[in-house]
């Protein structure tokens, strides 16, 4: 026998292009692609009609453990991914305690050892607290980098002060990860939501400008000290000639909310469920989103999963929670816009594979080649369905994409050679933990 599988006549994302070739897995990695004999393989998988991408890695999620697992935990969200065909995550910090250090961190690890079906890493907080100990923990195993908060959202961390952004930026190599939202406007602006009691106010009081504003700031420090920026959630039309003019220090991160809903209908129909930080907008800045996705501005998708449950977002706006879940729908929702013409699946693939591999520079993942992990999203490209609430294995048992009719779907999603979900059921080894490994950088 040559090869642990082969996965067979499916149409391969490859880097060479679309490809119509087989795969063959040994040890979890890409042995070969070609034209192989079933009987090379202990295992074959028929991938007939479907289609391969390399497993979409999701570079933004809150999977609330430790603190507020009540709403998410490692275990529930990994769940979710697989689902969802994502076979890796990121994780924020912005749990409680946030992760601002080795022992937070490591709990985190220790804890998706156990319970993860996928592969993932976890974002330390970089805070004016632990500057010192920034370059030393931005190169530990599993850490795709260092998180930033300019504006204050759910959980308490926050960088407001240019000097402690300053600092932050010097101290370390890698991309940091930032959420623009400039804090004085924000706080300056409070009573806007507060006297309008009302979610349609969020884009009114988070307004582009408070967007505008953090983003160019960080801009500047990062051309100042020569250190990179990702640029998380960019939600507005007047953020894209800044990133576009700034290629070199700064890459940007899209979502699919922020692609697909839009002001004030999603507010109107789903109240609070729609609140989310950096706030949906209109269609103005919807259309621009579009033009510079079209343009190859963006440079990862991220679903920016940011579960809260439902009864907490029945307390009245503004003190609902913000954040709504999304790596289970992150998938199809894309799938969507591919069958209408609005990106190709190669660019789908650049945003949700390549774009992350490059960006983080991740080992050994990203990409159908030869010596590659055996990661692979497999999705049937022209199934139609509708997301529904009822299918959501995240806590929250929620979606703001319910009732959206889904063109494209995930079908088996598999890490390192081992299928984890199959046409919509999990795979899991029960053993004691679920398979999950760590996702290295190169530093
Ligand atoms: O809406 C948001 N919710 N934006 C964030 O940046 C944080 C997130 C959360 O953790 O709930």
């Amino acid at each position: 026998m040559n090869y642990d599988l082969i996965i067979k006549n499916g149409i391969c994302m490859t880097p060479m292009g679309r490809e119509q070739t087989d795969i063959a897995i040994s040890n979890g990695k890409i042995m070969a692609l070609g034209n192989f004999d079933a009987s090379q393989a202990e295992e074959i998988f028929d991938a007939k009609n479907f289609h391969i991408l390399p497993g979409v890695i999701d570079t933004q999620v809150h999977f609330r453990e430790p603190g507020l697992d009540h709403k998410e935990d490692i275990h529930s969200g990994s769940k979710a991914c697989a689902m969802g065909g994502i076979t890796g995550f990121f994780e924020m910090p912005n749990t409680n305690p946030a992760t601002l250090d080795q022992a937070t961190l490591q709990h985190k690890i220790d804890r998706a050892m156990q319970g993860s079906l996928v592969d993932f890493a976890f974002f330390v907080g970089g805070s004016a607290e632990n500057i010192a100990d920034l370059a030393r923990l931005e190169k530990l195993p599993a850490v795709p980098g260092i998180k930033i908060f300019m504006g204050s959202s759910t959980g308490s961390l926050l960088v407001e002060e240019e000097e402690a952004l300053r600092q932050i930026l010097l101290a370390g190599t890698s991309p940091v990860s930032i959420h623009a939202e400039d804090e004085a406007r924000l706080k300056e602006r409070f009573t806007i939501a507060k006297d309008a009691g009302d979610p349609k106010a969020h884009p009114i009081w988070r307004d582009a400008e408070c967007a505008v504003l953090a983003t160019k700031r960080i801009i500047r420090l990062a051309q100042e000290t020569k250190r990179p920026v990702h640029v998380l959630h960019i939600s507005t039309a007047d953020e894209i000639p800044l990133l576009a003019a700034n290629k070199a220090w700064v890459s940007a991160e899209i979502t699919p909310q922020h692609l697909t809903l839009t002001a004030p209908e999603c507010y109107e129909k789903m109240g609070t469920l729609a609140q989310m930080n950096p706030p949906v907008r209109d269609k103005a800045h919807q259309d621009k989103l579009w033009q510079a996705l079209q343009q190859g501005v963006f440079d990862i998708i991220g679903s920016d999963h940011a579960p809260h449950l439902r009864s907490e977002k029945e307390n009245p706006y503004p003190q609902s929670p913000s954040g709504m879940p999304g790596v289970q729908t992150l998938v199809p929702v894309m799938l969507t816009h591919v069958n209408q013409g609005r990106l190709s699946l190669e660019r789908f693939v650049d945003l949700s594979a390549s774009g992350p591999q490059r960006i983080f520079r991740i080992q050994g993942k990203g990409r159908i080649a030869r010596g590659y992990d055996a990661d692979f999203t497999i999705i049937d490209l022209h199934k139609k369905h509708v997301i529904n609430n009822k299918d959501m294995v995240s806590k929250t048992g929620w979606t703001p994409f319910d009732g959206f009719k889904a063109q494209g779907m995930p079908v088996a999603t598999m890490i390192r050679g081992n299928m984890v979900m199959r046409e919509g059921q999990l795979l899991q080894d029960t053993g004691g933990r679920y398979g999950g490994q760590p996702i290295s950088f190169i530093r």
